[in-house]
């Protein structure tokens, strides 16, 4: 029996997991500095690293409670490298590491990206590759093909914007709260997303790769020149059209893999309307379709917990010159 002790702070949520080998989540706990950044309409990196620094050693003594463990039970201690904000990822990483090397214990540096990845297999423990996995966070927007020894392939990516990123700048054009992807899914429900036709760029381009940017620049316009239309109806069109293109290239991509299984994973994936249009066309096609529950799908420490899992299984483990990688990404020939 192996407990991991995982450390999240790469944006502006605050997390601590304590994890039994793959999937036992003995803790699960979260702050979120969103009242803390509201204000300013986005996250103020400075902010995001003060707050992890106050925050973690609560969060650190709330797991443990919740577990029922002492820190001297914890046998790993892993934490996210990157991608993120330099300075809260060096406040989890500088963390971790004192964790590690006062209970003389392995260290293990996570990526964020394969800590999203994990979650679906956190939700579903019996889950097995090859699968299509669409990975759609506030900075990351790729199809990726994982065969059935879990090494992945990108398939696309987006050339500008992220798909949360969208969501965000334009809940801004909506004069919404940040982060606007959960304020223009509760504003779209009460609106119609066949009212207006916004661009779905790429779409029939022969190619797994998205791009958002002109959808944002069409929003801008529109609202400049409609300043009667319901926001509602707006940010359901608005969602709509980035649900259609995401969904038809993933499904695109399962059937030119020969693939059955489709996982969505990401802040994104919590999107609602992305997971009924998405259950509905696998349905439909007859996919498999695998979305991690809603507490995995946005920023967490237990995705990160599960992700160490799998480089402790290979013995893949840091020592303490570990660094924040700010700009780290997922490649081709990435490995579980
Ligand atoms: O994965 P995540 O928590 O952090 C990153 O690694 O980026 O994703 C955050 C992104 C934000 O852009 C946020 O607006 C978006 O996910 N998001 C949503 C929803 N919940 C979070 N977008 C659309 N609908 C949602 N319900
Ligand atoms: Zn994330």
């Amino acid at each position: 029996m192996v407990r991991l002790l995982a450390i999240e702070t790469s944006c502006d949520e605050t997390a601590v997991a304590i994890v039994e080998d793959k999937s036992k989540i003995l803790a699960n706990v979260l702050a979120s500095q969103i009242d803390f950044h509201k204000k300013y309409g986005g996250v103020v990196p400075e902010i995001a690293s003060r707050k992890h620094l106050e925050l973690l050693p609560y969060l650190l003594e709330e797991a443990l409670l919740i577990s029922k463990l002492d820190l001297k039970n914890i046998d790993v201690v892993a934490v996210t490298k990157g991608p993120g904000l330099v300075g809260a990822l060096l406040v989890g990483i500088s963390f971790a590491k004192s964790l590690a090397y006062s209970l003389k214990k392995p260290l293990i540096g996570v990526n964020h990206l394969i800590g999203h990845i994990s979650a679906v297999f956190l939700s579903y423990p019996d889950l097995k590759p090859p699968l299509v996995l669409l990975l759609v966070s506030g900075g990351h927007t790729q199809i990726i093909y994982m065969d059935e020894r879990m090494k992945m392939k990108i398939l696309g990516r987006t050339r500008d914007d992220a798909a949360g990123e969208a969501f965000d700048k334009v809940a801004r054009l909506l004069e919404l709260n940040y982060p606007g992807g959960p304020e223009i899914d509760k504003l779209a429900r009460n609106g119609n997303p066949n009212t207006y036709h916004f661009p779905r760029a790429l779409m029939n381009k022969d190619n797994y790769d998205f791009s958002f940017s002109g959808l944002k620049t069409s929003i801008k316009y529109f609202l400049r020149d409609n300043k009667d239309a319901k926001k509602e109806d707006i940010a359901a069109s608005f969602q709509e059209a980035i649900v259609d293109v995401l969904l038809f290239k993933t499904f695109k991509a399962a059937k030119e893999y020969g693939v059955q299984r489709i996982a969505l994973v990401g802040g994104v994936a919590a999107n609602s309307r992305l997971r009924e249009r998405a259950f509905e066309l696998a349905k439909e096609k007859r996919i498999e379709l695998y979305i991690p529950d809603l507490k995995y799908c946005t920023d967490n420490a237990a995705m990160i917990a599960r992700a160490a899992w799998m480089k402790y299984e290979k013995g893949e483990f840091d020592d303490l010159s570990l660094n924040a990688i700010p700009y780290l990404n997922l490649d081709d020939n990435s490995w579980f």
